[in-house]
C-alpha cells in the first residue's frame, strides 16, 4: 500500500454505506472491505475498464454480497443513501461537478483533489459542509487531502487557498510545499512578463512569504 493510500484510508471512519467513486484499482475500498469498515461497499467509476481492475481485486467481496460494483458518473447509479464518501485522485472541479450533480448528499466525504483545492473548498462550504480537516500530506509528490462532514462553515481566505489544518498545524510536508512554490514563484519572476502578469505573481509571493514568517 503507498502512503497515500494509508493517508486516505487513515481518514475513512466506520459507515453503514461507503462508496469509492473513481475507484480505478480498487485499493482503497479494497481496504475497506478487510477491515469490515463498512457494511456496504461501492466501487463506482466511469470507466468500465477501470471498474473492472477493482472487480478482479474485490471478487470475494462482490460474491459474498459486500461490495456492489457499479459503472457510473459519480453517484448517479447508486440506488441508496451514501453516508461517506472517497472521491481521491481527480482535479477539484471534477469533485465538484460529481458532488453538485448528486441527488443525496453523503454525511462525510474524503477528497483528494489532485488540483483547484480552492475551488472544492469553496463549493463544499457552500454546498453545506463544514471543513474538518485539510491538510498537505507528501507521498514522493505532495497531495491534499479534505475531509468533509454536513454541517455550517465559513472559511477566511486564508483557509480557502491553503487549507484549514495547514494554517493551523503548519505540517512539514505543508511548509515544503510553500518553499518549493516560492522558489517556482522566484523564478517566474526573474523572466520578463506582461505588467499585470507580474503584479500578480508578486502578489501570490507575498502570500507564500507570509506564510513562512
Ligand atoms: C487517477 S484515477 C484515481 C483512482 C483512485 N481514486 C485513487 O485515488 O487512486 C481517477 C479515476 O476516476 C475515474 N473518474 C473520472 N471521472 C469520473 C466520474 N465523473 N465518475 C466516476 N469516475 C470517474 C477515472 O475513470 C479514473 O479511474
Amino acid at each position: 500500500m503507498t502512503e497515500r493510500i494509508a493517508q486516505l484510508f487513515a481518514r475513512l471512519r466506520p459507515a453503514k454505506v461507503f462508496a469509492d467513486i473513481g475507484c480505478d484499482h480498487g485499493y482503497i475500498a479494497l481496504r475497506a472491505a478487510e477491515s469490515g469498515l463498512a457494511e456496504t461497499v461501492y466501487i463506482t467509476d466511469i470507466s468500465e475498464k477501470c471498474l473492472e481492475k477493482a472487480e478482479k481485486l474485490l471478487q470475494p467481496y462482490i460474491a459474498a454480497g459486500r461490495v456492489k460494483s457499479v459503472v457510473c458518473d459519480g453517484f448517479s447509479r447508486i440506488a441508496e443513501q451514501v453516508d461517506e464518501a472517497m472521491i481521491a485522485g481527480m482535479g477539484g472541479e471534477e469533485i465538484v461537478k460529481i458532488l453538485s450533480a448528486a441527488a443525496q448528499k453523503p454525511e462525510r466525504l474524503v477528497l483528494q483533489p489532485m488540483k483547484n483545492a480552492p475551488a472544492l473548498r469553496k463549493y463544499l462550504v457552500s454546498a453545506g459542509y463544514r471543513i474538518a480537516e485539510d491538510v498537505t500530506f507528501r507521498d514522493g509528490k505532495f497531495y491534499d487531502v479534505v475531509v468533509a462532514e454536513r454541517g455550517e462553515d465559513r472559511l477566511t481566505e486564508e483557509e480557502l487557498f491553503f487549507g484549514r489544518t495547514n494554517l493551523a498545524e503548519r505540517p512539514q510536508a505543508f511548509l515544503d510545499k510553500i518553499k518549493g512554490e516560492l522558489t517556482a514563484v522566484d523564478g517566474y519572476l526573474a523572466v520578463p512578463m506582461k505588467e499585470d502578469s507580474r503584479a500578480a505573481l508578486a502578489e501570490r509571493r507575498e502570500k507564500l512569504k507570509e506564510i513562512l514568517r
